[in-house]
Formats: structure tokens, C-alpha cells, sequence
């Protein structure tokens, strides 16, 4: 079984490259994926930037190169739930793509043109899985359910009030969906994992910075554990 992970910047993929074994990197499309071993699990991982687009074309290219069993996103994600504070962690049931509008021609909000879906599924054995070495970590609240992407960094409440009403996801991110729906695509199984570092309302041009690095690294210890459970 080989794992692919995919992060979006440096620090939500830096420690887990450091701590991998035999490795062996290869750039393509400005994009460097690291294979090799991690806890003893073959993996792959990459760094793929900021945005749908780029974690589009990392995660194709992971598939069609490198072959992963399954893909999981690492990384931080602003709060849309009162419940999920700073540092607490969400797993993916199911990936929107919140910017995705053609109702102005009569589709409902967030409807992907061509699946014909406006939430992509996560197989749910992988995300129970997940989700279990997620409730591992101490004094970490973990829920399961809506993960929501767009290019924009959510930092309003009306913004925040719009991806609620029209999805009703847990959190808001920048990648996540866009993975899934190349995964879904491919037949890939993948599950998104967010540690909240805002609450992608007015403070969270503040919160980010400040919480962003406590925030990704207790999503990197959830991926740790996850691999330990890896056959
Ligand atoms: N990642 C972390 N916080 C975020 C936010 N508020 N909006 C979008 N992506 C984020």
C-alpha cells in the first residue's frame, strides 16, 4: 500500500520529508514529489502550493507517476463552526468546491459542471480510519464531515455565513476538493485533513499567522498516526 500526501506550503509537509527514509525526489511542473519511507510505509509526498489549480495538477500528477492506493491533504483550515476551535481537527466525509457558481443559468450553488455533483464523497472505511487515529491525540476535538475549497481565504463573516448557509461545511480550505475530485475522477480513494488555525472571520488575518504552525504540525501528527496503522 503506498500513500500519497499532499500539503500546500512548506510547513504542512516540511517534517514529514525530514523524517522520511530512502528517499528519492523528482520535479515535474515546478512540483517536487518525495518518494520513499515513512514509519516504514512507502509513500509519497509533495509540496503542491496554494490554490485548486495547483493542488489539481499535483495531484494528478502523483497519481499518474507515483501511483498512490490513496491520497490525504495535510494542512490548516479556517473554523466555520463555532464548536471547532483553534488547533482541533477535521476530517473530510465529503469535499465542495464553494466557488464553483453557475447558478446564473440554473444550476444550484456549487454544482461541478461535468460530475454533476455538488459534494465529492470520501470512502468511508478510509475516512473511519482517519478519524480514529485523529481521536489518538490529546485535547483535540475531532469531527467528520464537510470540508469546504475555494481560491480565497475566507476572513468574513459574510463570506463564512455564505459557505454555512449554501454547504454547511465544518471548515474552510484551499485545496482540498480540488484533490478530491481528481481522486474521484482517477478511482482514487483520498480523505482531507484540516487542523483549524482561524476562524476565517474578521480576526483570521491575525489568528492565522500566529496559530498556523501549531495548526499544521498537530495535522502532521495525525498523518503520523494514521501511517502506523498502514498494512
Ligand atoms: N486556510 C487556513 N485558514 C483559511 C481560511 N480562513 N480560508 C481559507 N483557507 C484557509
Amino acid at each position: 500500500m503506498k500513500i500519497g500526501i499532499i500539503g500546500a506550503m512548506d510547513i504542512e509537509v516540511a517534517e514529514l520529508i525530514e523524517s522520511m527514509e530512502n528517499i528519492k525526489k523528482e520535479e515535474i511542473s515546478g512540483i517536487t514529489y518525495c518518494q520513499g519511507t515513512l514509519n516504514g510505509k512507502d509513500v509519497v509526498v509533495a509540496k503542491c502550493g496554494i490554490g485548486k489549480v495547483h493542488a489539481a495538477v499535483c495531484a494528478q500528477t502523483m497519481i499518474l507517476k507515483f501511483s498512490p492506493d490513496a491520497i490525504l491533504n495535510t494542512g490548516v483550515a479556517g473554523s466555520l463552526n463555532a464548536e471547532l476551535g483553534i488547533g482541533d481537527l477535521v476530517v473530510s466525509s465529503r469535499v465542495v468546491q464553494h466557488d464553483f457558481d453557475t447558478s446564473g443559468i440554473g444550476d444550484p450553488v456549487g454544482l461541478i459542471s461535468g460530475l454533476n455533483l455538488i459534494e465529492i464523497p470520501c470512502p468511508e472505511k478510509l475516512v473511519e480510519k482517519v478519524a480514529d487515529s485523529a481521536r489518538e491525540l490529546e485535547n483535540t476535538k475531532v469531527f467528520t464531515g464537510t470540508i469546504a475549497s475555494g481560491d480565497q481565504f475566507i476572513c468574513s463573516m459574510e463570506k463564512k455565513n455564505y459557505i454555512v448557509e449554501n454547504f454547511n461545511a465544518l471548515c474552510a480550505e484551499m485545496e482540498g476538493a480540488a484533490i478530491g475530485h481528481v481522486c474521484y475522477l482517477n478511482k482514487v480513494d483520498f480523505c482531507i485533513v484540516r487542523a483549524i488555525s482561524d476562524k476565517a472571520d474578521g480576526s483570521a488575518h491575525m489568528d492565522f499567522p500566529s496559530f498556523v504552525q501549531i495548526a499544521a504540525k498537530k495535522s502532521i501528527n495525525l498523518i503520523n498516526n494514521f501511517l502506523k496503522t498502514v498494512s
